[in-house]
């Protein structure tokens, strides 16, 4: 039901997965990773900052699905940057997850003073495939032209904020035309944008709800989308998006609607 998109390596990676940031500490996060699993969700996008690694691990175990119809991301943290420091924290992140390996390690912010050390780190683990991808987050044109002197490796995803309401199309292109996967994150905007009339107008018109609408539009845009939920029903209505097409004109309006609304920093705090 899900389709892949086929990274720059060659190896292929779910559309649509479920995001795991949950700053909740009452959330049980196995017990949403496992209904995840149940209703088809492959895709898994964690990180060492969220603190629930071994959640997911466990989650992974209990579906009884085979470790290889997974497609697992986590991410290395800004205080862990830096050669050694990233390469340790690789290990840390397999052993809480209970695997030998990842399908996608990436750096999560570019901080200024470890960002090109940290991808040498990716670029050894790739190396030893213990990684099958790796590659970036919350990277703008400016990270990349600073990386390129020093790697021969073209990160395989670059994950950033991506909804109507924070959309860069500059950004968009410049990872298209050097075949880097965009990842698009918060496309649900966290539900902050449930209440535009124009969204709603349009919602109604194909039959769906708003976050449906949203999750569609980052799709249409050719982006992997990680909306999260912890919630049962809402795992399951974010999957329903591909019973429909939003039209080009309507792909047009939602794309006047950026205003800069982001739940993230701006990368270029980064710079
Ligand atoms: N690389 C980065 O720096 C970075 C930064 C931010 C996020 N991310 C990744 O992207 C993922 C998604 O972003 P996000 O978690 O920030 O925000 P999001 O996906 O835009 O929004 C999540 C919120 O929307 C609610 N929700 C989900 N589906 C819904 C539905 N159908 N109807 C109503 N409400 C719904 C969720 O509630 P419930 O869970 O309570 O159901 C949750 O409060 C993260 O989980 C994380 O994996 C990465």
């Amino acid at each position: 039901m899900i389709p892949f998109v086929t990274l720059n390596n060659g190896i292929q990676m779910p559309q649509l997965g479920l995001g795991i940031y949950d700053p909740q500490p009452d959330h049980d996060i196995r017990q949403a990773v496992l209904w995840a699993l149940e209703m088809g969700y492959r895709l898994l996008d964690t990180a060492t900052i969220y603190k629930n690694e071994r959640q997911v691990g466990q989650a992974m175990r209990d579906s009884g699905i085979a470790r290889d119809e997974i497609f697992l991301t986590t991410k290395v943290w800004n205080e862990d940057q830096g050669y050694e420091s990233t390469i340790k924290a690789f290990d840390e992140s397999l052993r809480k997850l209970q695997t030998d390996y990842v399908d996608l390690y990436l750096i999560h912010w570019p901080v200024r003073e470890h960002r090109i050390q940290t991808w040498k780190a990716l670029e050894k683990i790739y190396a030893e495939g213990r990684a099958r991808a790796v590659g970036v987050s919350n990277y703008y044109a400016p990270h990349f032209e600073e990386l390129w002197p020093h790697t021969d490796l073209i990160p395989a995803v670059n994950q950033f904020e991506l909804s109507p309401y924070c959309y860069l199309p500059q950004e968009l292109d410049y990872c298209r035309a050097r075949g880097i996967q965009v990842e698009g994150y918060a496309s649900l905007v966290r539900g902050l944008k449930s209440g535009d009339s124009r969204l709603i107008a349009i919602a109604e018109k194909y039959g769906k709800s708003t976050f449906q609408i949203l999750i569609k539009w980052s799709l249409q845009q050719g982006a992997v989308t990680i909306p999260k939920s912890v919630t049962k029903s809402r795992l399951k209505a974010n999957l329903e998006v591909f019973d429909f097409e939003i039209s080009p004109e309507d792909m047009a309006q939602m794309n006047t609607w950026h205003d800069n609304t982001r739940v993230a920093e701006d990368p270029m705090d980064y710079y």
